[in-house]
């Protein structure tokens, strides 16, 4: 697509989001540290969008809301249009949070004291929902060949064991920012098919492919029996930076599973709110050269992330192929603690740590370029006067 104008958007405004009970920048309040860690963007959400809230707020009732068919068909046209899925409106199930239907997941899939799998480095609430689920964690590492990071397929299937029920699998790849191609993914849906193995497949960043050549390929397409034992989480919060709004839904083709997975939600889970139900209606129907606009706003985020990062020695990071978060490894630079080390620099990235991996840091380059820039100059400077 086209953009009509090249300042059509505006994603350079430095917006003032201290003091607004931000949880990324509140983090570092009143010290002078430029927070980069948690994802969401320093980016207005779509005019369009807006103008529904504005429309919502006008009519001035907030009452409790049901999802409006005109969000599952908008819903079903942009997964038919897509990926050619045809869904039907019984499989959408919506939620407040997608981290709550990792955490569902766990509960409406096998025992208590069953195994549940993931594949590390990974977005910390997978790490801490089989626990909170009473399951237990199996591990399997990424490994980063060639500069990219990869399953090893013979080490996760020799990890799994007569009690793995579950696979949360995280696709496009936060932090590594992988795209999975159709030849990864036909491999992990038949392992999980030859064990048994429900997919959980969180594909809240499928909206945020960079790689031009790349296509996000959602797991349940790839056949009937990868269809059957997916459910699949959604969400047009990343894209179009609305996780406050707390809209995101499930698809969940087979109807036992779905039904698993609505009973662990029965007295526990909240509905979608009014807010999030007509922002995400208008984001999938109304918003798409604003997404045009930040697709290339963030490929020009990256290149200026990948050559500052390749010119600090030491310091390495693979392509992103989705996502607009950079996975820095900082291994090499024999800093002790890289995340406390940049914070003293003036630069907020979220610790490796929390992903299962000590030595990395993970940069959000969904912001302005100018204070991306100044951030990096920061990173710079302290890791030359560290040398
Ligand atoms: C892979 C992944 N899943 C889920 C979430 C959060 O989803 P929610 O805010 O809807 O709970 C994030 C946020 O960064 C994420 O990266």
């Amino acid at each position: 697509m086209t953009i009509a104008k090249k300042d059509l958007f505006d994603f350079d405004t430095l917006l003032k989001r201290r003091g607004t009970a931000s949880l990324k920048w509140e983090k570092y309040k009143a010290r002078d540290i430029i927070p980069l860690w948690v994802a969401d963007m320093d980016f207005r959400s779509p005019p369009a969008v807006i103008e529904a809230l504005h429309q919502l707020v006008d009519y001035g009732v907030f009452g409790y809301t049901i999802t409006p068919d005109e969000l599952n068909e908008a819903v079903m046209a942009m997964l038919e249009s897509k990926y050619a899925w045809k869904v039907k409106p019984e499989w959408l199930v919506w939620l407040p949070g997608l981290v709550t239907g990792l955490n569902v997941a766990c509960r409406a899939v096998g025992e208590d004291g069953d195994d549940v799998m993931t594949a590390v480095p990974v977005y910390p609430p997978f790490l801490s929902a089989p626990g909170y689920s009473r399951r237990n964690i199996i591990k399997v590492e990424l490994h980063e060949r060639n500069n990219q990071w990869r399953f090893d397929f013979d080490r996760l299937e020799d990890s799994i064991t007569s009690t793995t029920k579950l696979l949360l699998f995280c696709n496009p790849h936060n932090p590594v920012g992988r795209v999975f191609n159709a030849e990864e993914l036909a491999t992990l849906a038949a392992i999980c098919q030859k064990y048994g193995i429900v997919i959980c497949s969180d594909e809240i960043h499928c909206d945020l492919i960079l790689d031009r050549q790349k296509k996000h390929i959602p797991t349940a397409t790839l056949n009937p029996d990868a269809a059957a034992r997916t459910i699949t989480l959604m969400s047009p919060s990343k894209t179009f930076n609305l996780p406050g709004l707390s809209c995101s839904f499930a698809v969940i083709p087979e109807k036992k599973l779905r039904q698993s997975f609505k009973k662990v939600m029965q007295g526990i889970v909240p509905r979608v709110n009014a807010a999030g139900y007509a922002a995400a209606r208008v984001a999938f129907t109304e918003c798409a050269q604003w997404h045009a606009g930040l697709l290339e706003y963030l490929r020009g985020n990256l290149s200026i992330v990948q050559q500052a990062i390749y010119q600090i020695p030491n310091l390495s990071m693979a392509p992103v192929e989705a996502t607009y978060l950079a996975w820095i490894d900082m291994r090499a630079t024999g800093v002790n603690n890289p995340a406390a080390f940049l914070e003293d620099a003036g630069v907020g990235l979220q610790d490796g740590i929390e992903f299962d991996a000590p030595g990395f840091v993970r940069l959000n380059f969904g912001c302005p370029r100018s204070l991306l820039q100044k951030a990096l100059d920061r990173m710079n400077a302290a890791m030359a006067k560290d040398r």
